[in-house]
């Protein structure tokens, strides 16, 4: 790929388009090394993503790096990278992040910033989230059990605590303690040492603190001064609080929305908003998926496209292209183009089907049932389509692409109708087409 930030403009939003897992991470690696600065706006470690890249001690090796908290950017020299307001965060998984970094010398000083305003997740959330699960039964969400609801629960229900507090670590106890008891007396099962939690936390605030600022303003004083911005959504659209398949979804927006909300950057500086959308469907956790094979076919996809949970290492459900959720995700996020993911795990297949849309007794849907128990009654259209069964993972130009895989990419940039810019076809860095 050439062209630098291929006219994505100053300031870009990378966001999942279907239920999370869409490989966001290597567009995202890819433009990191184009942009300045690289923020994250919602969610926490729920997320996660793993990358191979040259060892910054012995660039001869690979190294791998998990990252759920830290934007993947940080690992490239001289990046700047921002977590906003819209997260969560567990303080001692933030801190192991940082600290493989500085195993590898990569140095954070003056390139690491975290909003005073993000909240904190303890480790009490992650034994309520569990607790809330188990009392859901077969109704549970499959949560990662990160805490992040119960965290999220606190912060709508003002009486969380922002990481900012911690640098006057006598009043944060004071909060924390207050917040604690009011959950103790809510769930029953809760056993939880919050004096251990709180001695460890203290351990912590003297590399914080250098980190911890106003992340907006910060932002925005960036964007003013020209710098570029690449924002990494988080999640997908479709696990959205407000936009997804509810109750089975995470506790923030993954959405458009969130993004603005998650960084205090307004909407009149984002320039472009790119939508990752895998060319076929996953989804880890419970919840509707109308496509879902859960055949040969499906246990395929999961085994070629290494469908396995990167935070949890749950199995991903898999089925095939979903056009509704693709467009549904266009409009809600108005997205101005789309990177397909994965096209070459579809490689070996005879024929492709694509669900072009969704009936309710016998008329078409033009969007998303709001209620989960409508998908029961739905009927579902497909197309079918030819396969290539070519192997398309050294395509470099769309044109190189085999005649039916450009049809098939064609025809679901006309169902969701946004251009699709960018196709990977492969886990490599140069695997990706950009037309
Ligand atoms: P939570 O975000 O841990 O509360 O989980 C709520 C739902 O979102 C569950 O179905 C999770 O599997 C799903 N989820 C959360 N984060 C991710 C992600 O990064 N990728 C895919 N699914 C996710």
């Amino acid at each position: 790929m050439t062209n630098a930030r291929f006219n994505l403009g100053n300031v870009t939003a990378i966001l999942g388009t279907q239920w999370g897992d869409e490989a966001k991470g290597k567009l995202v690696d890819i433009l990191s090394k184009e942009f300045d600065i690289i923020a994250k706006a919602t969610g926490g470690a729920n997320a996660g993503h793993t990358i191979h890249v040259p060892n910054p001690l012995n660039p001869a090796e690979t190294a791998k790096f998990v990252f759920h908290l830290v934007p993947s950017g940080m690992i490239h020299d001289g990046k700047v990278a921002v977590l906003g307001n819209g997260l969560v965060i567990h303080i001692p998984s933030l801190i192991e992040e940082l600290d493989t970094l500085k195993q590898y010398k990569i140095d954070l000083a003056g390139r690491f910033f975290i909003s005073d305003r993000a909240h904190i997740v303890f480790d009490y959330h992650k034994k309520i989230d569990a607790l809330e699960e188990e009392q859901k039964g077969e109704a549970k969400v499959g949560t990662t059990l990160r805490g992040i609801g119960p965290a999220y629960l606190d912060k709508i229900s003002r009486r969380g605590v922002r990481i900012g507090e911690i640098l006057d670590f006598d009043s944060f106890s004071d909060h924390v303690r207050k917040t604690f008891m009011q959950l103790k007396s809510q769930y029953k099962g809760l056993k939880h040492d919050i004096d251990e939690e709180l001695k460890n936390l203290r351990d912590f605030i003297g590399v914080l603190k250098p980190f911890i600022t106003d992340t907006s303003l910060f932002l925005n004083k960036a964007a003013d001064n020209g710098k570029t911005i690449l924002i990494e959504g988080s999640q997908g659209t479709h696990l959205d609080i407000d936009h997804g398949t509810y109750p089975f979804v995470t506790s923030s927006n993954p959405t458009i929305g969130g993004i603005y909300t998650g960084t205090g950057i307004g909407h009149g500086k984002i320039s472009s908003v790119v939508g990752i959308m895998k060319a076929y469907v996953t989804r880890v956790g419970s919840g509707v998926f109308p496509t879902e094979l859960t055949d040969e076919t499906g246990n395929a996809l999961r085994e070629k496209g290494g469908e396995y949970g990167s935070t949890t290492g749950r199995p991903r459900r898999c089925g095939w292209f979903d056009a509704l959720v693709g467009k549904y995700a266009v409009m809600i996020n108005g997205l101005t183009s789309i990177n397909l993911t994965k096209l070459d795990v579809l490689d070996d297949l005879e024929t492709i089907k694509i669900c072009t849309g969704y009936k309710y007794k016998g008329k078409n849907l033009e969007s998303m049932p709001a209620a989960v128990e409508m998908y029961k009654e739905l009927e579902f259209d497909y197309i079918e389509m030819k396969g290539w069964k070519t192997d398309t993972s050294k395509a470099v130009k769309f044109e190189d692409l085999p005649e039916n895989a450009q049809n098939y990419v064609l025809k679901i940039e006309e169902l969701v109708r946004c251009p699709v810019n960018f196709i990977g076809v492969g886990v490599r860095r140069d695997q990706i087409i950009h037309r």
